[in-house]
């Protein structure tokens, strides 16, 4: 509540349009969009997203812009989801698991093994012959489209306790998820004890103790600078992680035409920047990690593959998610 009241004085402070060409906004009478960003400026999402707002600004003569607020400014993912809803913030970048609370049929693209790789993820995600009505499902119930999305890349696991090479090595340990039943099961069938948690709060849950372990990806390990406080990693690679753009309904219904397929072609662009980013900021993070003092060590991957196989028959229950579930699968090389 705390963080929703802070946003909330924040929005206020910035107004919505910025019409004083401070670069906080578009050109006079301009809309500026506000888009909640839970990285660092460092992160390759940043820099996408930042660049597509110029981009934007550029294409429309200034009637459409976007201020990119990183750190979790406007709030934690949860939050900003609920500021999108209201109108209250226009865009934001959440992690699947997020909309999986929303609409079940997003966890489809949430469970481990669905997509081989990033360049698989990106070609399912970006492709609506697979993905159908999923984008616009929100739109009647929580006034939120979805535009398409990063890849977070590979998760693995990191420790502060020592490095893991099967699931027993976490046995009881309290393993850091995001918010979702997806999660919080993949954690248990690794034979941890969940623990749900903000990503802007996992730093001084893994210093405190509150927590011993968390998965992401190197780029986040990085610049979290987790590995000061949790210095283990150990390459799981057990899945690939998606974060979706997404946006107010009725903001996106406010563009002409013309200033709609401007949006569309700068998104284009920010996702396939974001993807080149992407390998070469993995590479830095490992690097900047380990001279960090971090550990990168292999896993058994058989030992993890068989207790997270079981979690796709768990999940997928209805027929639409089966549908999707195979056209994603099908469209692996
Ligand atoms: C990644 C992902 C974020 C997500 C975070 C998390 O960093 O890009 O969107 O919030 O993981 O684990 O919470």
């Amino acid at each position: 509540i705390s963080t929703v009241a802070a946003a909330s004085l924040l929005l206020a402070a910035c107004g919505g349009d910025d019409t004083d060409g401070d670069g906080g906004g578009g050109e006079a009478g301009g809309k500026s969009m506000r888009l909640a960003l839970n990285q660092t400026e460092e992160h390759p999402s940043y820099i996408a997203l930042d660049n597509m707002g110029t981009a934007l600004e550029e294409a429309t003569d200034g009637r459409w812009s976007i201020d990119v607020y990183p750190n979790e400014t406007l709030g934690a993912q949860a939050e900003a989801m609920q500021l999108v809803a209201d109108g209250s913030v226009e865009m934001a970048i959440v992690s699947g698991p997020q909309l999986e609370n929303l609409n079940p049929d997003f966890v489809v693209f949430n469970l481990p093994k669905v997509f081989d790789d990033v360049e698989h993820q990106m070609s399912v995600i970006h492709d609506e012959e697979i993905t159908g009505d999923l984008y616009s499902s929100l739109e009647e119930s929580n006034n939120i489209t979805v535009l398409g999305g990063f890849t977070q890349g590979a998760r693995s696991v990191y420790t502060t306790f020592g490095p893991v090479e099967t699931p027993a090595d976490l046995a009881g340990m309290k393993l850091r998820v995001q918010e979702s039943d997806l999660h919080i099961a993949m954690a248990e069938a690794l034979g941890a004890s969940a623990t749900p948690m903000a990503y802007g709060e996992l730093y001084t849950g893994l210093q405190s103790g509150v927590v011993d372990a968390a998965e992401n990806n190197e780029v986040s390990f990085a610049t979290q600078r987790h590995y000061e406080v949790a210095p283990y990693w150990s390459q799981t690679n057990h899945l690939v992680g998606l974060d979706y753009l997404i946006i107010n309904t009725d903001v996106l219904a406010e563009m002409s035409d013309e200033d709609r397929a401007a949006f569309d072609e700068v998104w284009t662009a920010a996702y396939q920047e974001h993807t080149e980013l992407w390998t070469t900021a993995t590479e830095e993070a490992i690097a900047q990690a380990q001279a960090g003092g971090a550990t990168f060590t292999e896993v058994d991957s058989a030992a993890f593959d068989a207790v997270l196989a079981p979690l796709a028959a768990e999940f997928i229950t209805t027929e639409t998610q089966q549908a999707l579930f195979d056209a994603a699968r099908n469209a692996a090389r």
